[in-house]
């Protein structure tokens, strides 16, 4: 009986198989046949190769995508073991995907998604590639094999959050497509050493902190990060060129707000075309499970230096971060003002306070708005400043207005305290939403 990793193996090549991928045969050979068989697609083809081995910026999918059989002659050519020693280890990280979502971004011909469609049937698939002659070869190719768990969209990476409809998936994929991405733009890495770097590819954690990223090289990965559901799972196999890129690649991935699984992160190792060996990092990264900042925690994301560049708040403005960042915080309130609306519909309360190292200044109403700014704690005369001025509308609406203070504390910070007067309806308040008073703050 053959070993259970062969076994898996097998199937993973069978599903490639049936999609239409073949192994790999001697570039002579291959070329002239592509010739013969299909003269125009392959003669339009070589012309683009040829042209991007000097240099000139062609797109090849176009060229490639011309044809459904072309497109996945060239795949099983340059592509077919790659697919199917990612498809095995994507296999072995997930057994099953019982009802399941998964997206593969930049999935060109469909080869891979629709062989991952036939390996895990109750599953729903979605590829998504900026090119519309591959999205076009996706859906024939789809039909023709009676796949119907699966569907394709044209859409960049970046764009892909907004068109899919906001869309959750519990895994995103990208294979061999971010390098591409990043060709034009690519991040830079500032002192970067490798004298840091231990022998383990995963190892360079230490060496962060000496470099530099370039925040517009990290829109794709927003955009992927707002694509996966809490818990979801991204995948990445790619061709960093060096080890620096492939640095400054997991740098860009935890600052989006990925972990980085370690423990399933490696580097697979495949056959080219000819029968090159080529090796290249696959990434798991996780969307961490929402538990409760710490106010420590908080601190040390904050007193990183991207956030120090903007301003020195680090605010959310997010409903929900706010209310879990606020609720994780062990805080003591200096300040509170309790706000009634003079039409009595709802109310607001404005904190101001300290967390451990922080300051804080909380806004909520019982309409549904949050807003938390958080800042070392030094700064807490300039979230005053905040509260009295840009936080409150100055627009005399109120009816009432309690406050409960700690002068004592306050003193402690030299603050001008006076009570606000004022009070209007924020501009982020929902009219729609039923009004429930806010609970008093502890
Ligand atoms: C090297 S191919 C990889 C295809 C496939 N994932 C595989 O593993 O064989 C890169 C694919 O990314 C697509 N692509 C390039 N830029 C993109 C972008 N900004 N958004 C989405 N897809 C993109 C290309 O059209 C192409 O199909």
């Amino acid at each position: 009986m053959p070993k259970k990793s062969s076994q898996a193996k097998d199937t993973a090549w069978a599903a490639l198989r049936t999609v239409g991928l073949r192994k790999s045969i001697p570039s002579s050979q291959f070329w002239s046949k592509l010739h013969k068989k299909y003269p125009d697609y392959a003669a339009r083809f070589w012309a683009v190769v040829q042209a991007r081995g000097e240099g000139l910026p062609e797109d090849p999918f176009t060229a490639k995508n011309a044809d459904v059989e072309f497109s996945y002659q060239v795949t099983s050519q340059y592509d077919s073991d790659r697919l199917y020693v990612f498809l095995d280890r994507f296999r072995g990280l997930f057994p099953s995907l019982e009802g399941g979502k998964v997206l593969d971004i930049g999935c060109d011909n469909g080869a891979l998604t629709l062989a991952m469609a036939l390996l895990y049937p109750n599953a729903n698939f979605h590829g998504v590639d900026s090119n519309s002659s591959a999205i076009a070869v996706c859906i024939q190719k789809a039909r023709e094999l009676g796949v119907n768990n699966i569907g394709f969209t044209c859409s960049t990476v970046e764009t892909s959050c907004d068109i899919l409809g906001r869309e959750q998936y519990d895994v995103v994929l990208t294979n061999n497509v971010m390098h591409v991405l990043w060709a034009g733009n690519s991040p830079t890495l500032d002192n970067f050493s490798l004298g840091s770097v231990a022998e383990h590819a995963f190892s360079y954690i230490e060496t962060w902190q000496n470099s530099s990223l370039d925040p517009s090289s990290l829109s794709a990965l927003a955009s992927i990060r707002g694509l996966l559901s809490e818990g979801g799972v991204y995948v990445s196999l790619d061709r960093w060129p060096d080890f620096g890129k492939f640095s400054v690649w997991v740098q860009a991935l935890e600052q989006s707000d990925f972990q980085l699984d370690v423990s399933n992160s490696n580097v697979l190792v495949f056959e080219g075309s000819d029968k090159e060996q080529e090796r290249m990092p696959l990434t798991i990264a996780r969307v961490p499970l929402r538990a409760p900042l710490t106010a420590d925690e908080a601190f040390s994301v904050f007193t990183r230096d991207h956030f120090f560049r903007e301003k020195a708040y680090l605010t959310f403005e997010n409903p929900d971060s706010a209310e879990t960042v606020f609720s994780g915080l062990n805080r003591h309130a200096l300040l509170e003002l309790n706000f009634v609306y003079k039409d009595g519909s709802g109310n607001m309360i404005v904190s101001l306070g300290t967390a451990g190292a922080l300051s804080y200044l909380y806004a909520t109403t019982s309409r549904g708005y949050r807003r938390l700014s958080l800042a070392p704690l030094s700064y807490i005369k300039d979230l005053y400043a905040e509260m009295t001025s840009s936080t409150v509308i100055p627009n005399p609406s109120v009816a009432s207005c309690s406050a409960r203070l700690e002068k004592e504390q306050m003193a402690n910070y030299e603050l001008d305290v006076r009570y606000l007067n004022e009070i209007g309806i924020l501009e982020h308040d929902n009219p729609n939403k039923a009004s429930t008073p806010v609970p008093a703050l502890k």
